[in-house]
């Protein structure tokens, strides 16, 4: 006899991050049913219908559909990507009061489904937003992420193997704090083929003209700003990294990845009531057991500034 799970993953909202984080799980067969919602259930019926339609030519088969709110309940895994349009010009923070206006009501019907997975918050301010689906839901703090600085973590190490021209994956370090213009690199947690980058690039001077640590930091930062001023906006970086979480976490895999996450009083972060990305264990229960980094003192007020910046945007909204 063999025992099999199926399992349900819910994406909602179809536009362009949507609609690519859904590709990205039916090209790698990640889950066995894909249901997405849309508050016009025609056009997440028609980017279904649009994503069926290679099913043939495919590694694995995936049951893909549009649905309601009633189909939360019995997912694993929801994904929340619906928000208003990016505006050329303005941060992601800027955008806060027409992206709780939008993801409210998602958030009660999830609630009201009596769904018990683990919710990926993709939308931005993602903190906020996190911190706010967290509260409104009730969901245990495990079982609500945001994506966080995986994607600039994913940046970090694309730069670094654009420079090098070595394989990203061969980068191991993190980017944290904000998914936003306060996020840092602690350059303590970066090594490069066994060393910390500072020390690989010391060890080659002269064949890297022109790239820095700072140089590295700003252009993670700004790669989001850029790809958007380019092409209007992201969505396959986000796809891969928010794909990759659902793997992670529907395959029990354990990873640690740096997703926005609640901090609140542990370890020497100093720091409550706060949704920031650090990296975390991911596995089947969700995000779990976080860890000192010992960043320096000036590491610190840089994540110190991090926990401000999104504090000061959730006291908006908190009711
Ligand atoms: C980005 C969006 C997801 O940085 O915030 O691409």
């Amino acid at each position: 006899m063999v025992t099999t799970n199926r399992s349900r993953v819910v994406v909602v909202g179809t536009g362009q991050v949507g609609s690519a984080v859904a590709s990205s799980i039916v090209l790698q067969g990640l889950t066995n049913e894909l249901v997405l919602i849309n508050h016009n259930p025609g056009k997440a019926r028609g980017l279904a219908m649009d994503l069926a339609d290679g099913s043939e030519f495919l590694g694995r088969f995936v049951s893909i559909r549009h649905g309601d709110w009633d189909d939360c309940s019995q997912a694993d895994i929801i994904i929340i990507t619906a928000g208003p349009r990016p505006v050329e010009g303005r941060n992601r923070l800027d955008g806060l009061m027409a992206a709780v206006d939008i993801v409210t009501p998602m958030l009660d019907r999830i609630r009201e489904s009596g769904f018990d997975g683990i919710l990926i918050m993709v939308s931005n301010p993602v903190d906020v937003l996190s911190w706010y689906a967290w509260k409104r839901t009730g969901l245990p703090r495990a079982q609500v992420i945001g994506s966080g600085t995986a994607l600039d973590t994913s940046r970090m190490k694309t730069i670094i193997g654009e420079v090098t021209g070595l394989d990203p994956r061969t980068v191991s370090g993190y980017v944290i704090g904000e998914h936003g213009d306060s996020q840092f690199i602690p350059w303590s947690t970066v090594s490069f083929v066994g060393k910390p980058f500072a020390r690989f690039l010391a060890d080659n001077p002269g064949r890297y003209p022109g790239v820095s640590l700072n140089g590295i930091e700003n252009a993670t930062r700004r790669r989001g700003d850029e790809i958007k001023n380019r092409r209007g906006g992201t969505s396959y970086g986000i796809a891969s990294t928010v794909s990759g979480l659902v793997k992670t976490i529907l395959w029990d895999e354990r990873r640690v990845i740096p997703v926005s996450t609640l901090i609140d009083g542990e370890y020497e972060y100093g720091e409550r009531d706060v949704f920031l990305s650090l990296p975390i264990g991911l596995d089947g229960n969700g995000a779990n057991e976080f860890t000192d980094l010992h960043l320096t003192a000036e590491e610190m007020e840089r994540f110190h500034h991090c926990a401000e910046v999104v504090r000061s945007h959730c006291a908006l909204i908190a009711d």
